[in-house]
């Protein structure tokens, strides 16, 4: 018996949320909001609370630092139900943060990365490899040291029989450096969205990106926003499966790792791929009823009952 069902391994900040802001800041000038948010930010966060709240056990392991906003990100974790004891303190480094400047439908952001830029693969306790089945790995580019020993921790998890999955999310340098070759055939299952998958194999198109990317990966699900996602095996068979429509979209924020973690709830059961597939469409659909990328997932019951009110589908989580 595993003591955990999934790590979550990467980044931890904190979202500082202004909303109804006068106009657009200029340099020397100054603005108000008229509303503030404070509160646990980042993609790996936003999965592994809703992968937690769908009953799964959760740990986490990133790196922040001994200051308010590393308090405020453990408690969050932990009121979410995930496991915190993994978290690795710095001295050094503060925890970061990310500035949302929030316009109706469009957001600014400017982030500071702060301690989560630094954790490499000799500051996670090994010990972890041999409690989960299961690591989840999400915005590479955030993170400097963890993206230098990305193939390091595959292959260690590898070694150590656990599956991963690897959501690159987007690169803020936009130079999109990261050697898939290399590093698809350890991961079990790799999670990008079309975009992010066009400019990582620098196609132009996305059936030239799936044919770049096929004799590296295991499986890959491309997330297409409210067009659904393409699940794409080793021996290059493709399936579509359209999105769970939702007619009153609250927001869309964090609909992807809410996917990530509706697909790896199936994944580490061992149901199929494409019910695997289904279920994150759910899943992220269910992420757009309401703002941000948690607040739909408060319980279980409370899951199951949008799943059937919303999309007509009976789930017993
Ligand atoms: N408007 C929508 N209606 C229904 N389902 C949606 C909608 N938007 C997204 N989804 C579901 O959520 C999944 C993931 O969303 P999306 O493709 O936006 O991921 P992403 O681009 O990785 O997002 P993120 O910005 O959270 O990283 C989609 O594959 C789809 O199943
Ligand atoms: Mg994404």
């Amino acid at each position: 018996m595993k003591k955990f069902d999934v790590v979550a391994i990467g980044e931890l900040n904190t979202d500082i949320i202004l909303n109804k802001i006068d106009g657009f800041p200029q340099v020397g000038k100054e603005k108000f909001a008229k509303d503030m948010t404070l509160t646990l930010g980042s993609s790996t966060a936003i999965f592994a609370a809703n992968i937690a709240a769908l009953g799964v056990k959760t740990a986490f392991v990133g790196m922040i630092g001994n200051d308010v906003f590393g308090k405020l990100i453990k408690n969050s974790l932990a009121e979410k139900s995930v496991y915190t004891n993994f978290l690795i303190q710095s001295d050094k480094y503060p925890t970061g943060a990310t500035i949302v400047l929030n316009y109706g439908e469009d957001r600014a952001n400017i982030t500071f990365q702060g301690a989560m830029d630094f954790m490499t693969f000799d500051d996670i306790d090994k010990k972890i490899f041999q409690k989960t089945k299961h690591i989840h790995i999400s915005s590479i580019f955030m993170q400097s040291g963890l993206k230098k020993d990305l193939l390091k921790i595959l292959k260690f998890a590898s070694e150590n029989g656990v599956r991963t999955s690897l959501d690159t999310q987007w690169d803020p340098s936009e130079k999109w450096d990261l050697d898939y070759k290399t590093i698809l055939p350890y991961v079990s299952v790799f999670m990008p969205n079309e975009k992010e998958l066009q400019l990582l194999t620098g196609s132009s198109d996305l059936n030239t990106a799936i044919e770049k990317i096929l004799p590296f990966i295991n499986v890959c699900i491309i997330k297409c926003g409210k067009n659904g996602s393409i699940l794409v095996q080793k021996d290059g068979t493709q399936h579509y499966q359209e999105a769970f429509l939702n007619e009153n979209v609250v927001d869309a924020i964090g609909a992807g790792d809410s996917f990530n973690s509706g697909f790896i709830y199936q994944f580490i059961k061992g149901q199929s791929l494409t019910e695997c597939q289904r279920f994150g469409n759910l899943i992220g659909a269910i992420n757009t009823t309401a703002s941000g990328g948690t607040s739909a997932f408060t319980s279980k019951e409370n899951i199951e009952q949008i799943a059937k009110e919303k999309f007509k589908q009976s789930i017993s989580l």
